[in-house]
């Protein structure tokens, strides 16, 4: 049997320490060892007091997210607590890498906190759907009061130990791989000075402050409304912090379980939790074994610096990896630094990084107009226009320039990734790095595998999307990949229905109900039609939009019309485009109304479409399907992405329906083989039983 918990006596101190790799989740067998070596210490008369340490990486990063949902093994995490609080001996918990969650919850029971100065903390179960349910909102508001609370509740964040120390969430600060002898020294501290045994559950101070200030709930949920929209867990958050505020603690306690399980079960918190293992699950490719070879990338080539090439630069600037940045021409090197810089100062003025960090950041940054400059670069990307012809051309001159050994990337993100490889005489070295946009921004990266891409080479690249902080999707080669061609039939039905006479404003709000930040139309003016713009041998609204001038938001017209807040406004001139192509093409008048009605003909086909990506196996799994859109559309996370939210619906009901509105709209609401099948088995995506 692995020792979970394990026991040493030094001078009176007794160190338990966790061992549950690889982040110790605190999980029942965990639990149940750590109650028995509790009892032991607390009933063993040579026992001063006891330290709680745990052995890897990081202490305890909460509880274990698999039992969430399922029925509760003892010991329960309220026993185990009960039994550290009411300690007739100090229990002190040592603090190194992350103490998140369930696990801070148990440091916050114990009578004192050490922390290495590099170790963190925080309640990050808003992001699972959850509130921290083992007393988090009832102790946290006792010790640093209801706003820090709430702040820190609510965000999820984590927080520096210094910052920790100075809120009062743990007593003290200590070096790093000295963790174990400052703790046993601390314990020893405490004996000398008589055993004191404090318990964040007895803190009045703040209460008793906060008590008379009952608009800090309505104001904090006022001011963040727009943060937390659809979101269920931040409102049960307000409460329990509330309930701190204004119960005793065992009525307190009480009230934060019945909100936890409330939470536990809705739909929402299976969707996140489901998000939480899916983004992990991603960055395996079955095929390419853990010890495959990864290849060192310490500088980068980026290959036009428009918005996309200046994106993805920040990202490796932002990772301390030099960019040699390479243009046609002088000017568009220089516009293209400039933005950077500009991004740079405006999060500046956001007070979230240092005028000295932006020069640190430009410092890395070789502009140049010569792709000659990139022969020692590890790893080139080429994020210029999508033309293959271009790109093809540009590869072949990379292919005569680059070292042996590099990695060729395209940033395309619809091209056939086999034919730029093909321009070169080393295939197996291309990729596709498709980023979303705004590229320092967004989370997605799609590792696209080329028919010849080597396995050193694709693991290279999922594990460097993680240094530069993004969840890596592996996906085949076809049009769009996974991301755009699973959310190209929402677009296609978004403009169908704007034809037929359905209100641009109205399918966005559907959208924007459905969770979503912004609509299509939105989206399209935000990104800006010039970038998105596909040739197009028919007549389209956007074709006329960009042939105007009305290129999006930058230019204060797109879809919408935009005032100098970028809020937009019905624009008489897209609504007569719109009336004017429709009459063009010979489309009817037909609007669509009532959300549901709007959602099911713009979200099922991205269902259908995801089947047939699963079935042509550009996706290897329905999580990835899920984490695409969500990381790179936006898809609210509280939804699980579409086949979960799909699963979720029932996928007998999303075919029967999808079959009476082919009837009515044709082919693009067939169901696919794969969704049609596991329909009539009952099953839903990703499910194997
Ligand atoms: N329960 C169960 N498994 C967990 C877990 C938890 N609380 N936290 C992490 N894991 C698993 C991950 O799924 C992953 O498993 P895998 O290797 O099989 O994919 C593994 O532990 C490592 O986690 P990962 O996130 O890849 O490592 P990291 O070093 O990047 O980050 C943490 C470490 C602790 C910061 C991060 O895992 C995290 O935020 N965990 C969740 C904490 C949380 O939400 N706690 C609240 C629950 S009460």
């Amino acid at each position: 049997m692995t020792i979970l918990a394990a026991s040493a006596l030094t001078g009176g101190i007794a160190i338990i320490t966790l061992d549950n790799p690889p982040v110790n989740a605190l999980s029942a067998p965990l639990r149940a060892s750590l109650l028995r070596e509790l009892q032991q210490a607390l009933a063993d008369s040579a026992v001063e007091a006891v330290v709680i340490l745990c052995a890897g990486r990081t202490f305890i990063a909460g509880a274990d997210i698999t039992e969430f949902g399922k029925a509760p093994q003892p010991p329960s995490f309220a026993e185990l607590f009960a039994l550290i609080e009411q300690a007739p001996k100090p229990v002190i918990a040592a603090i190194h890498g992350t103490a998140l969650g369930g696990g801070f919850e148990l440091a916050l029971a114990c009578h004192y906190r050490v922390a290495a100065e590099t170790a963190k903390v925080g309640l990050p179960e808003v992001h699972l759907g959850l509130l921290p349910g083992a007393g988090g909102t009832q102790r946290v508001p006792r010790l640093v009061g209801a706003e820090a609370a709430l702040d820190i509740i609510t965000s999820g964040r984590q927080i520096r130990a210094k910052e920790a120390l100075s809120l009062g969430l743990i007593d003290t600060l200590v070096p790093d791989g000295n963790l174990r002898e400052s703790a046993i020294a601390f314990a020893r501290d405490v004996v000398a000075r008589g055993s004191a045994r404090p318990r964040a559950r007895d803190h009045e101070v703040w209460t008793v402050v906060d008590r008379k200030r009952p608009v800090i709930f309505s104001d904090f949920a006022a001011k963040n409304a727009r943060r937390f929209k659809g979101f269920a867990a931040p409102d049960a958050i307000i409460a329990a912090v509330q309930a701190a505020v204004d119960l005793p603690f065992e009525e307190g306690l009480a009230r934060e379980t019945a909100l936890f399980e409330h939470l536990v079960a809705t739909p929402q918190s299976a969707a996140q939790r489901h998000v939480f293992f899916a983004e992990r699950e991603a960055a395996r490719v079955p095929d390419v074994s853990a010890d495959t070879e990864i290849l060192d990338i310490r500088s980068v080539g980026v290959i036009g610096a428009g918005t996309m090439g200046g994106g993805i630069t920040m990202n490796f600037l932002n990772a301390g990896i030099p960019v040699t940045l390479v243009e046609m021409t002088q000017e568009a090197i220089d516009r293209g630094v400039a933005v950077i810089r500009r991004n740079y100062e405006a999060t500046v003025r956001k007070g979230r990084m240092s005028a000295e960090q932006v020069e640190q950041r430009m410092g890395l940054i070789s502009p140049g107009l010569d792709l000659a400059t990139l022969a020692d670069a590890d790893l080139v990307i080429e994020a210029v226009y999508e033309s293959l012809d271009v790109k093809r051309e540009i590869f072949g001159k990379l292919d005569r320039i680059a070292k042996p050994g590099a990695i060729l990337a395209s940033n395309t993100s619809f091209l056939d990734l086999n034919r730029i490889a093909e321009a070169t005489s080393r295939p197996e070295w291309v990729i596709g790095l498709h980023f979303f946009s705004p590229a320092n921004v967004m989370r997605l990266l799609e590792v696209v595998r080329g028919a010849a891409t080597a396995k050193p080479v694709v693991a290279t690249a999922m594990r460097l999307a993680k240094r530069i902080g993004k969840v890596p999707v592996l996906s085949g080669v076809c049009d769009g990949f996974i991301a755009n061609r699973l959310l190209a039939p929402r677009g296609a039905q978004a403009e169908a229905m704007m034809l037929e006479g359905t209100p641009i404003d109205a399918i966005d709000r559907a959208l924007v109900e459905y969770g979503f930040a912004m609509g299509h139309f939105q989206m399209m003016d935000l990104v800006g039609l010039d970038v998105i713009g596909r040739d197009s041998t028919e007549r389209t609204v956007m074709g006329e939009l960009v042939a105007c001038g009305r290129l999006g938001q930058k230019r204060g017209a797109g879809y919408y019309d935009y005032d100098d807040t970028r809020r937009p406004s019905e624009s008489g001139i897209t609504s007569e485009l719109i009336r004017d192509v429709a009459a063009t093409r010979g489309i009817r008048p037909d609007a669509t109304s009532g959300d549901e009605a709007l959602l099911a003909r713009l979200l099922y086909p991205v269902v259908n479409e995801g089947a047939k990506i699963l079935e042509e196996g550009i996706a290897l799994r329905a999580s990835d399907v899920d984490i695409a859109a969500i990381l790179g559309y936006n898809w609210p996370v509280y939804r699980g992405g579409p086949l979960f939210w799909a699963n979720q619906i029932g996928l007998g009901r999303i075919v029967a329906e999808m079959r009476e509105l082919e009837g009515r709209y044709g082919e693009a609401f067939c169901p696919t083989d794969l969704l049609v099948r596991l329909a009539d088995k009952g099953r839903g995506f990703g499910e194997t039983a």
